[in-house]
């Protein structure tokens, strides 16, 4: 495991001439930080990106608070990292609430600012972010980081949760991670919402939702660290009867999940959370959402290429 960065460690002035001084404070086991001392309202500078890699690298989650960032600037800062992902995963694709299409709505709000009827369809495929998963690794192309910025939150519940997925790899004993390293996996978002009985799904809905397949073990470009790299949204391995398979995922789940590999995010509003899908995951808790508005854009930088097409 990485050692945490002491606090502070990473400054401008010095290290970094054009932004301004940076406080860095860890917050998880070994992973995750929180970082003061960036204004995201400014345009961004290579620097600034090249800072935010440093710190990804290093943390995998970080936490920005006090970021009173408006769509646009969100959207500008997120397509300066790297290319935006262009279509979230919705159902009902017609009604969308917020500016940019490339902004996922992570609210629990109708188009007219009311809250999501019970038997809403897209109020039940969204809880599906409530399992344990990683971003888009139902794509073929998966994203890269997520940044989720923080609007209106509930006065209780709908932390998030991060897990990670390196240290999980390296508590595994060496027989099977050599059992592991191969494997491939069937990602598809209609697996993660059947978990959960939800599997309303139209044709065109389904077509567009088709399994791709992932690498359950990948290797970090930037850390040169192996990690897992599982999600809820893992319907099969390749070569494995299902049963089988689905066993081995859920295990694998509850072991990278265990107490001394995951953090939890109490939200305030304008913090903005900056996540490393390739190497953690994460999942949202509960709140009364048919009571309490939380309004959360995110936006996602998409990863190189798929994981098979990376060395590992
Ligand atoms: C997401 C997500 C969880 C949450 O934005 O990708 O899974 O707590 N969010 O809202
Ligand atoms: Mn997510």
């Amino acid at each position: 495991m990485n050692a945490p960065a002491a606090p502070g460690a990473l400054r401008g002035g010095r290290d970094h001439p054009s932004l301004p001084a940076l406080e860095v404070h860890p917050l998880g086991p070994g992973f995750g930080a929180q970082v003061r001392g960036l204004d995201l309202r400014e345009p961004p500078t290579p620097e600034l990106v090249a800072t935010i890699e440093t710190l990804m690298a290093t943390h995998k989650v970080i936490v920005l608070p006090d970021q009173a960032i408006d769509d646009d600037q969100q959207m500008r800062f997120s397509a300066a990292i790297g290319p935006l992902e262009p279509t979230p995963a919705v159902v009902h694709k017609e009604r969308h609430r917020l500016k940019h299409t490339e902004m996922v709505d992570i609210s629990n709000l109708e188009v007219d600012g009311t809250i999501k009827a019970a038997d809403d369809r897209r109020r039940m495929f969204d809880l599906g972010n409530r399992l344990w998963h990683t971003d888009s690794s139902f794509k073929a192309t998966p994203a890269k980081y997520s940044l989720l910025h923080a609007r209106v939150i509930p006065p209780a519940g709908g932390e998030t949760d991060f897990a990670d997925m390196t240290a999980a790899w390296d508590a595994l004993p060496a027989g099977l991670q050599a059992t592991l390293r191969p494997l491939v996996c069937d990602h598809s978002i209609m697996f993660s919402r059947a978990l959960m009985g939800f599997a309303d799904f139209t044709p065109e809905e389904a077509a567009g939702f088709a399994p791709v397949p992932q690498r359950l073990v990948r290797r970090h470009p930037a850390t040169r660290r192996e990690n897992l790299y599982l999600a809820s949204h893992i319907g099969g391995i390749h070569g494995w009867q299902r049963p089988e398979a689905m066993l081995l995922v859920r295990d694998l789940i509850e072991h990278a999940t265990q107490r001394e590999f995951i953090f939890r995010h109490s939200w305030a509003v304008h913090d903005l959370v900056i996540w490393d899908n390739r190497c953690t995951m994460h999942r949202g808790r509960p709140f009364e959402d048919k009571v309490h508005v939380r309004d959360m854009r995110r936006t996602a930088v998409q990863d190189v290429a798929p994981t098979l097409e990376q060395p590992h």
